[in-house]
């Protein structure tokens, strides 16, 4: 019985190995967000009576340990990008691999140390191009002139605003800020950030910006998290007033709802995203197709991409953000050698909340979370994989 049962046990494992063997990996791109880094602004000392740690840092830079967990990152790849055989275990040649990073300090520095993790003493290095203004393929600002494209985009941005919910969280930011004995209270009179409007501010070359308490407190937000991730004392992380993870997950939505007001509109998307687009689309249709694409850009950038392309829902485990530091939206082109058909593969691929704050190192034993991602336009099957031409026609068909 035991015997018959190992060897169906057998026929079962052949069946599945040989299910799994004909499908091969053929070209990957990874859209990154930068990894860790300090605050985007510097003047949050009004929204608050208590002190505000200092970074060793310039404003919104890569930290040290930012660019640890990125190179972490890179090496990880390498193994993952080599189990599957896309690319040798020797350095692989600057034909198949391209490093493309923003401007931006955090970006640059992001795509650096993720070549170091990857490719160490190969000849491959991050590209960026030589300028200190944004890179028009990354940069999320509003482009298209025309009055119907504006008026469609506002009633995006109008509707988004409409169903925020923050009352709560803002509630519990202004106890832990001490907001009443704030500047901004007493001098602006800002004192409830619930009776506050938030502005729509629409201009051509510029991100689609809100002005208002949206505004203040996710740049508070975004301080405070910042901190906790970078592995600051207790009492340095929001003066060591958030100790449950109920609390990072209420006061964290004003981050992932300014994000989703911001850029996750589909014709604001495919506005803001449409030289990023081009950009991707065009890496899937160069030939000979490089094999390895990777693109270091902002939240902004994801968030704005994915929309375009109309992604589901999607939740990951064991983070706060929607676009974490350093995460990664992963395409992935695979080829069914069964039935002849190329498939795409979309995952999200990121450093959870204790891998960060405690610099876990990666490998295919400690491996980053892996998220499956679907296109609304293009189901996937239960190995996760949707038709690549349904995909080829959709980027087309947005471009
Ligand atoms: C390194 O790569 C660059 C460009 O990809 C190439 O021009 C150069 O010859 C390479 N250097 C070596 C030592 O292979
Ligand atoms: C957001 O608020 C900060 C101050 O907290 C301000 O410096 C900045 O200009 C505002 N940003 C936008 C996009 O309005
Ligand atoms: C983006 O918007 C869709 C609805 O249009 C929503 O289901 C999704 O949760 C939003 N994503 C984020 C990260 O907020
Ligand atoms: C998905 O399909 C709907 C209905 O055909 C269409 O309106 C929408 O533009 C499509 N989205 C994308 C990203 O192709």
């Amino acid at each position: 019985m035991a015997r018959k049962l190992i060897f169906i046990f057998l026929i079962f494992l052949t069946i599945l190995s040989v299910d799994v063997n004909c499908f091969k990996l053929q070209q990957v791109l990874i859209l990154s967000r930068h990894n860790l880094r300090t605050p985007l602004t510097s003047n949050l000392k009004d929204t608050s009576p208590h002190k505000w740690p200092k970074w060793k840092y310039d404003y919104g830079y890569l930290t040290d340990k930012g660019a640890l967990l990125e190179s972490y990152m890179g090496e990880y790849f390498k193994e993952w990008l080599n189990e599957q055989g896309l690319l040798p275990p020797v350095c692989p040649t600057a034909d198949d691999v391209f490093v493309y990073a923003n401007t931006k300090q955090r970006t640059r520095e992001s795509a650096n140390a993720f070549v170091r993790g990857a490719f160490k003493s190969c000849n491959i290095s991050a590209y960026s191009i030589n300028s200190e203004k944004m890179d028009p393929v990354f940069n999320p600002i509003l482009r298209d002139t025309s009055e119907e494209t504006k008026r469609k985009i506002i009633a995006e941005l109008e509707n988004k605003l409409r169903e925020l919910d923050l009352d709560e969280a803002y509630t519990h930011l202004s106890e832990i800020l001490d907001l009443k004995n704030s500047h901004i209270c007493k001098n602006d009179l800002l004192c409830d950030f619930s009776q506050f409007k938030n502005e729509i501010v629409y201009v051509i070359g510029q991100e689609p910006r809100i002005v208002g308490p949206l505004n203040t407190t996710n740049n508070v937000m975004d301080a405070i998290i910042m901190s906790y991730y970078e592995g600051m004392a207790n009492e340095d992380v929001a003066w060591g007033k958030i100790n449950k993870a109920q609390q990072w997950t209420l006061l964290t939505k004003i981050i992932r709802e300014n994000q989703n007001v911001r850029f996750n509109s589909s014709t604001l998307g495919r506005n803001v995203a449409k030289p990023l687009l081009k950009y991707i689309q065009g890496v899937f249709t160069d030939i000979p197709p490089r094999k390895v694409t990777v693109l270091f850009g902002h939240d902004s950038n994801l968030n704005s991409v994915m929309a375009a392309l109309g992604l589901k829902h999607y939740e990951l485990p064991n983070h706060y953000e929607a676009t974490p530091p350093g995460g990664k939206i992963v395409f992935q082109k695979w080829h069914d050698e069964k039935m002849n058909r190329d498939l795409l593969k979309i995952n999200y691929v990121y450093q959870t909340i204790d891998q960060i704050r405690n610099t876990y190192y990666l490998s295919s034993k400690n491996p980053p979370f892996w998220v499956d991602l679907e296109l609304t336009n293009c189901s996937v099957d239960k190995n996760g994989f949707c038709p690549w031409e349904k995909f080829q026609k959709m980027l087309i068909s947005i471009n």
